[in-house]
C-alpha cells in the first residue's frame, strides 16, 4: 500500500502540460492605495500540497513560489489607506451611489473571469483541490458576485421609497460601517474569502484583505483587476504572518468590521486585541464537528453515499464536513461494510487527474497530526477497519475508517479537518442527543432515517443546538441564498447572499414630521438631486 501511495506522486515531466506551472512564481507586489507596491523585504516560500518524485526516487514537497512577508508597519500602511479612502464616511466610495458601486464590482467580475485558468491551476497546486472542485470554486464565486449584485439592487429598490408612520415620514437605507478586515480559510481560499470581501466592498466599506495561509498565490492574478476596478485605498491586499500583520491592525482600533473564517481560538485572540470591542462588528465562520446520525430505520444506500461524500469531499477539509458518525448498533456492521466498499472505489491521485477524489494535503505536519489522532484512538480500543486506512506518504494520507470510537478518544470531540472517519455505535437516541447538546460546536448535523416519529424527535431535540439540520443529506453551505450560520464556537453572525449585505451595513434613516413644510423640503432635495442618500432613484 505504501509503495502504491508513493507512486501517486509524479516526476515533474509526468505532469500534463496544461497543468504545469511556468517556473516558480516570485511575488513581491502587494496592493496598497491603488498601487501595486514592490516589497523589498523577506519573502515566504509557498509550498505546494503536491510532492514531486526526484530522479533519485525521493519525494520532495515542491516550492512553487513566494509571497511578501510584510511587517506590521507595511500592514498598518494598508490600513491607513483604507481609513483614508473611507474618510469617516465621506470618501468617494462610501458616498458613491449604489448603482455606481455595482458598476465597479461588475467591472471587477469581468476582469476576474479572464483569470479563471490561472486561478484554477493555482488552486490545484497550492491546496490540492481536484480540478472539477477547483473549477466549481471559481465559478461558484463568480455566481455569488452576480447574486450579490442582484440582491443589492433588490435591497436598494425597497429603500428608494418613503414610509409614513404615526405622523413621521422617513427614508431608510443601509449604509456602510467603515473599514473591514477580511480573512478567509485555506480550504476555500477564493470562495469563502469573497463571500465576505465582495459584500463588504459593495456596501461601501473600504477593505484590508489578507489571503488565507495556503491558497495565497492564487490571488496574484487578480491584483490588477482589484487595482483597476476600485478607487485608490478601497481595497488593499496584504501578505505575511497573521500575528505580526493582523495583530497590529486589530490593536490599532481602526478596524470596524472583522470578517474571519478560521479557528475560534484565532478569532478570539484577534478580537481581544481590539481596544474598543463594542465598536467592532464581527462575521465569523469557525470550527465545526458536524455529526452524521444514522437511525435504526434507515435507507443505508442513501446514508452511506451521503456520509462518504460528506466526510471525504476535499479529503474532509470542509468546515461543513461530517466529522463524526453515530450509527445505531443494529445497522453498524452493514454500514461499515458498505462504507468500506464505497471508500475503496474513490480514486487517489494528483488534483488534475481525471476522476480523482482523494488528493494530497496542504498543511505542513498534517499527516503526522492525523496519525497521532489515530494512535490515540487505537490505544483506547478503536481500529482502522478499511484496508490501508491511515497509511501516509509525503503529503498524502489515505482515509481511515475508525471504529468503535468512544468519548475518551481525542477524535470524539476534536475537529480532525482531514480524512479520518470516526464511527460511534449507539443504542439509544438520547446518547446522540447528549453529544449534540454538550458539544462545543453547533454548525450543522445530518439525520439519516425514514421513521417520521424518530426523525421529528431528533429535529426538535437539535433545532436549538445547530444552525442547520439536513435530512438524508450531507451537511453543506449551499445554496448560497440559504442562511449559513452556527452556534457556540462555530460562528458569529449569518452569511447568505442577502444576509451578508446586512452584516456589512447598518440602517440609517432620515425622518421628518409628516407636514407640508417637510414634504416641500424633502421634495425639493429629491427633485433637484441634491442628495445621494435622500433619493427615490430606482435601479432597474
Ligand atoms: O469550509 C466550509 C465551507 O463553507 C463549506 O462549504 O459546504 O459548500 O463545501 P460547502
Amino acid at each position: 500500500m505504501t509503495a502504491d501511495l508513493e507512486r501517486l506522486f509524479p516526476a515533474a515531466d509526468d505532469i500534463p502540460a496544461p497543468y504545469r506551472l511556468d517556473g516558480t512564481l516570485e511575488q513581491r507586489e502587494f496592493l496598497i492605495n491603488g498601487e501595486l507596491v514592490e516589497w523589498e523585504g523577506d519573502l515566504a516560500p509557498v509550498r505546494s500540497a503536491v510532492c514531486l518524485r526526484r530522479e533519485d526516487g525521493e519525494l520532495e514537497q515542491c516550492v512553487i513560489g513566494s509571497t511578501p512577508l510584510l511587517d506590521a508597519d507595511a500592514a498598518l500602511g494598508a490600513l491607513d489607506a483604507a481609513v483614508h479612502a473611507y474618510d469617516l464616511g465621506q470618501g468617494v466610495w462610501p458616498t458613491m451611489s449604489v448603482s455606481e458601486r455595482i458598476r465597479n464590482v461588475e467591472n471587477f467580475l469581468h476582469r476576474m473571469k479572464e483569470q479563471r485558468d490561472a486561478v484554477v491551476r493555482l488552486l490545484m497546486w497550492e491546496i490540492g483541490k481536484n480540478l472539477p472542485d477547483s473549477e466549481k470554486e471559481f465559478d461558484r464565486t463568480c455566481d455569488y458576485i452576480v447574486d450579490t449584485v442582484n440582491a443589492l439592487k433588490e435591497l436598494d429598490r425597497r429603500s428608494s421609497r418613503f414610509e409614513i408612520e404615526q405622523g413621521t415620514l422617513g427614508q431608510i437605507r443601509r449604509v456602510p460601517l467603515g473599514v473591514a478586515l477580511c480573512m478567509g480559510p485555506y480550504n476555500y481560499p477564493l470562495n469563502e474569502t469573497f463571500t465576505t470581501l465582495i459584500p463588504a466592498l459593495i456596501m461601501g466599506n473600504t477593505v484590508v484583505f489578507k489571503p488565507a495561509k495556503f491558497g495565497v498565490l492564487l490571488i496574484r492574478p487578480l491584483l490588477e483587476a482589484f487595482r483597476d476596478s476600485f478607487p485608490p485605498g478601497v481595497i488593499n491586499i496584504i501578505y505575511g504572518r497573521g500575528r505580526e500583520t493582523v495583530g497590529a491592525l486589530m490593536e490599532s482600533g481602526k478596524v470596524d468590521v472583522f470578517a474571519f473564517i478560521g479557528t475560534n481560538k484565532g478569532a478570539s485572540d484577534l478580537k481581544k486585541l481590539h481596544p474598543r470591542p463594542h465598536r467592532l462588528r464581527a462575521a465569523l465562520g469557525l470550527d465545526a464537528k458536524n455529526p452524521g446520525i444514522v437511525l435504526p430505520d434507515v435507507d443505508l444506500d442513501t446514508a452511506v453515499g451521503e456520509c462518504v461524500t460528506g466526510a471525504l469531499s476535499f479529503n474532509g477539509q470542509r468546515c461543513t464536513a461530517l466529522k463524526i458518525l453515530f450509527v445505531h448498533r443494529s445497522q453498524v456492521d452493514d454500514f461499515l461494510d458498505r462504507f468500506k466498499s464505497r471508500l475503496a472505489t474513490l480514486k487517489s491521485g494528483m488534483p488534475w487527474e481525471p476522476g480523482v477524489a482523494l488528493t494530497p494535503l496542504p498543511e505542513p505536519g498534517k499527516t503526522a497530526f492525523l496519525t497521532q489522532m489515530l494512535e490515540d484512538a487505537r490505544s483506547k480500543g478503536a481500529s482502522v477497519v478499511n484496508e490501508g486506512g491511515g497509511n501516509s506518504v509525503g503529503t498524502f494520507f489515505y482515509p481511515a475508517l475508525l471504529y468503535p470510537v468512544t468519548p475518551q478518544m481525542r477524535v470524539y470531540n476534536e475537529e480532525q479537518f482531514g480524512p479520518i472517519i470516526p464511527v460511534v455505535p449507539y443504542d439509544d437516541l438520547s446518547e446522540v442527543i447528549d453529544y449534540v447538546r454538550n458539544s462545543d460546536f453547533g454548525q450543522q448535523l445530518s439525520l439519516f432515517g425514514r421513521d417520521p416519529q424518530q426523525m421529528a424527535r431528533m429535529i426538535d431535540a437539535c433545532a436549538n443546538q445547530v444552525g442547520r439540520i439536513n435530512l438524508n443529506a450531507q451537511c453543506q453551505r449551499g445554496p448560497d441564498s440559504f442562511p449559513f450560520t452556527g452556534r457556540k464556537n462555530s460562528a458569529e453572525g449569518t452569511l447568505s447572499v442577502a444576509d451578508a449585505l446586512r452584516v456589512f451595513s447598518i440602517r440609517t434613516l432620515v425622518a421628518a414630521k409628516d407636514n407640508a413644510a417637510s414634504k416641500a423640503l424633502v421634495g425639493s432635495i429629491i427633485r433637484d438631486r441634491e442628495s445621494t442618500f435622500l433619493s427615490t432613484d430606482y435601479i432597474f
